[in-house]
């Protein structure tokens, strides 16, 4: 054993004996980034974190409260593996506002809507099993399904969603039974920030059904529109979809309490594999979202904080009109958290990202939102809209602004100089989306 030197970086010794699934799991550049984004000159464009300051945190406190005396030692105490049956209420109470009809059977609490990522992944996916997710789509989610060493496909988006002519044409390659699941979010996608239309979301339902594979409606940010009509979840479409709900950006991520809802074949697998995986959530967490939502007025707590979120992102759209290069886009999202930029081929921003840093602004990199080693997402990066007052935003997009800025002009500078010809440039490799 060798001592362990405070502050260096120790050689890891240990390294034969990791299991191979770990040597193609990665950190996540945003988990990483919270040490920077915490640091009271930084402007972080980074985290999806929700903007629980303006959560009533008196009210709040007396919901905890409440949680201890009233439930007494329950909230204390282990309690089911598939979770509480009146935090499961609960879930079938906020489903009904999305024309979802469940009962507490067909719902199991989760750590999260992050403990149902891995859950499934444990019970669907084998070594170079084929799943097809969003491209780009959510880091944690390829976090969580590449410790089961699957083969990840990635089908683009454009502003109506996954584009899924894509996805045929790759089912059809693939052929019946090719793919396990197809992981998406379709509403206000992360990081993309768009939503699938309701014509592609049938068009995804009929080729699922007709290659039979099965659908993960990840949903988290389904209440945070700012503009439009509500679309149909796919779970609305189609009782056979796998849905995943969370409290994290309605109320606290910080109680760690997401649901999956399933047909009972897989929930029963989820909640055989759960049991190994926690014996059960936090109870006392459960107690206090099921007081939250029973006993406080969320839902105007929620419209007055998502009132904050529209103007933030309304901040940050005109500050990307007003201060990005012509050769850049974005999407421009009805709800969520995210806008995704798209940069010319040649850019690489996670080389950006050091740079920005020095200018006290955080992100991002696309690469980080792709299988690793696929090489896409380069020239790409998600900028997040609901951490930051509009005022810092639109300074943090000017501060960007100027390090692409910098970027071009060299590039520009090496073409005249005929170093680097233009034509040169790397084909595009990410998402279409609607240009400026
Ligand atoms: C698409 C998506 N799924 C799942 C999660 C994880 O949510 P939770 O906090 O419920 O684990 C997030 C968090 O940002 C997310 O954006």
């Amino acid at each position: 054993m060798t001592a362990k030197l405070p502050g260096l970086i120790q050689f890891d010794e240990w390294r034969a004996l990791y299991a191979s699934r770990v040597e193609t799991m990665r950190t996540s550049a945003v988990r990483d980034l919270f040490a920077a984004a915490s640091r009271s000159d930084i402007i972080s464009l980074s985290g999806g974190m929700p903007d629980i300051a303006r959560l009533p945190l008196d009210e709040v406190s007396q919901v905890a409260a409440r949680a201890i005396t009233e439930e007494g030692v329950a909230g204390l105490q282990y309690g089911n593996t598939t979770g509480r049956e009146q935090t499961k209420q609960v879930v079938c109470e906020l489903m009904r506002d999305f024309n979802i009809e469940v009962v507490p059977a067909d719902v199991t609490i989760t750590t999260g809507a992050q403990q149902a990522l891995d859950l499934l992944g444990k019970c669907f996916i084998n070594q170079g099993d084929v799943i097809i997710t969003e491209g780009p789509t959510y880091l944690g989610a390829l976090q969580a399904f590449s410790a089961y060493q699957p083969s990840i496909q990635t089908i683009p988006f454009d502003e109506q969603g996954m584009r899924t002519d894509l996805l045929a044409a790759e089912l059809k390659r693939l052929g019946p039974g090719g793919a396990k699941f197809i992981y998406t979010i379709p509403t206000f996608q992360n990081p993309g920030g768009v939503t699938m239309s309701l014509a592609r979301r049938r068009e995804l339902l009929a080729l699922a059904r007709e290659y039979n594979i099965l659908v993960v409606e990840d949903d988290p940010y389904g209440r945070l529109r700012y503009e439009g009509e509500a679309v149909p979840c796919l779970r609305e479409l189609d009782a056979e979809v796998v849905y995943l709900g969370t409290v994290s950006k309605v109320f606290a991520p910080g109680l760690r309490t997401g649901w999956i809802i399933a047909p009972h074949p897989i929930l029963n697998k989820v909640n055989m594999v759960k049991q190994g995986t926690d014996l059960c959530g936090s109870a006392l967490n459960q107690v206090i979202v099921e007081h939250y939502f029973n006993d406080t007025p969320w839902r105007e707590t929620l419209d007055s904080i998502s009132l904050r979120y529209r103007a933030r992102r309304a901040a940050m759209l005109e500050a990307l009109e007003e201060f990005f290069p012509p050769e850049a886009s974005w999407t421009r999202p009805s709800g969520g958290f995210f806008v995704w930029v798209t940069l010319p081929d040649f850019m690489d921003t996670g080389q950006m990202l050091s740079v920005a840093l020095e200018k006290g602004v955080t992100f991002v990199p696309g690469d980080g939102c792709y299988p690793a080693g696929s090489g896409l997402g380069r020239n790409a990066m998600r900028i997040a809209f609901c951490y930051e007052e509009p005022e810092a935003i639109r300074e943090a997009i000017r501060r960007l602004a100027a390090v692409i800025e910098d970027r071009l002009a060299l590039y520009r500078a090496f073409i005249q100089a005929g170093a680097f010809p233009a034509a040169t440039a790397p084909a595009a490799t990410t998402t279409d989306q609607k240009s400026r």
